[in-house]
């Protein structure tokens, strides 16, 4: 099961290999089997990693999926490094050999995307802020595409979207670091700096890729109701792809922990969302990229209306804010399965919290009863 960091006990036996991709390296930090130990918890701690994978024999069986296939995730975050070097190094100067890469890259993503049906599941499991550039990239392309399927784009567009989703941020080798990972608010005039990004992306681009991938990228900050940026652009001038940028790197920004806050829930952000839709968001790409993103991701521990507490340990496509939970009972044994798609008896009950609040519990202690639940 999915723990966050504040319930990491000593004892806890990881289910998955911890990896760390730093520099050009990937690099194995805690293997899978190991029973963690202070020293191994200060160590994900140090690390920021936001949370792992716990075994319990009570939820053997939930199924986690991979979000992209790791090794997809090994060979774009090395291109998306390589390329902000060559940046530094070249003063903004790029190759065509790096587009080319991206692009094959991105050709790899939409197949990957394509052959697995499912919800898109962002949960950060192994990430640390070092690589939040590289991975931030990477992310709002898996979800732009993702998006970009949904409402019916297929072969050019949807490559030249994820184009796009990938470069979006290009401009942001021009900003000083200091600023990037400012702890506090910036002041008006770092602001002001920080919205020359879209421009500076389009300058270091032009000569490499089409208009439409630069288009995107120039109003990706733009927002519905005029108050976005560089140019302050309506609803109607804002290009499309920009539109799905612009939701999935909120929505991915607010799924991770940065130096300043911390992460929010999936459940949380799209509420976010939600409630700025039509003004910040277009109305009718955020209604569908709400329904394909996970709510309550897989091993959550979250509370029910019902008063129950359990543990998510399925989600349904068809509807992403009716997980079938399993109960975690007060005396730490697992009691029945409640299936809020399937199951008419639940229809009144809905999840009314997240059980990162819960830091008490003692998840590797959660066991089956003696006797299983009645069904
Ligand atoms: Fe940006």
């Amino acid at each position: 099961m999915y723990i966050t960091k504040e319930h990491l006990k000593t004892g806890m036996i990881l289910a998955r290999d911890i990896i760390l991709n730093e520099r050009n390296l990937s690099y194995v930090l805690l293997t899978r089997g190991q029973p963690l130990n202070a020293r191994y918890i200060n160590k994900i701690l140090f690390h920021d990693i936001p949370g792992v994978f716990i075994e319990n024999d009570a939820f053997d069986d939930m199924v986690f999926e991979e979000e992209i296939d790791r090794r997809l995730e090994s060979k774009a975050l090395a291109s998306i490094r390589s390329l902000h070097y060559e940046l530094e190094k070249n003063g903004n100067s790029i190759s065509f050999n790096s587009i080319d890469h991206f692009s094959a890259i991105i050709d790899d993503l939409i197949s990957d995307i394509l052959s697995k049906r499912k919800l898109t599941d962002n949960i950060l499991e192994f990430k640390n802020h070092d690589e939040y550039t590289y991975q931030h990239c990477l992310n709002v392309a898996n979800l732009s595409i993702t998006t970009g399927i949904a409402m019916g784009l297929k072969n050019r567009p949807l490559h030249a979207l994820g184009m796009a989703a990938l470069l979006h941020d290009i401009g942001k080798t021009a900003i000083p670091t200091e600023i990037l990972n400012k702890p506090a608010a910036l002041t008006a005039e770092e602001f002001e700096l920080m919205k020359t990004h879209p421009i500076v992306a389009v300058d270091i681009l032009k000569n490499y890729v089409s208009k439409d991938i630069l288009e995107g990228i120039k109003f990706h900050h733009e927002r519905p109701d005029g108050s976005g940026y560089p140019y302050g652009r309506t609803s109607d001038n804002i290009p499309f792809y920009s539109k799905i940028i612009s939701i999935s790197d909120v929505y991915h920004a607010l799924n991770s922990e940065r130096a300043y806050r911390k992460m929010c829930f999936p459940s949380e952000i799209m509420e976010y969302l939600m409630g700025n839709a039509g003004a910040h968001f277009d109305y009718d790409i955020l209604k569908v990229f709400l329904k394909n993103v996970v709510a309550f991701p897989v091993g959550t521990f979250v509370k029910l209306s019902n008063g129950k507490l359990g543990v998510v340990i399925k989600n349904y496509i068809e509807n992403n804010m009716r997980p079938k939970i399993r109960v975690v009972n007060p005396d730490n044994t697992v009691g029945e399965d409640i299936d809020l798609l399937n199951d008419y008896q639940y229809m009144n009950v809905t999840v009314v919290d997240m059980g990162y609040k819960y830091v008490d519990i003692d998840f590797g202690k959660i066991k089956k009863p003696k006797t299983p639940p009645k069904k």
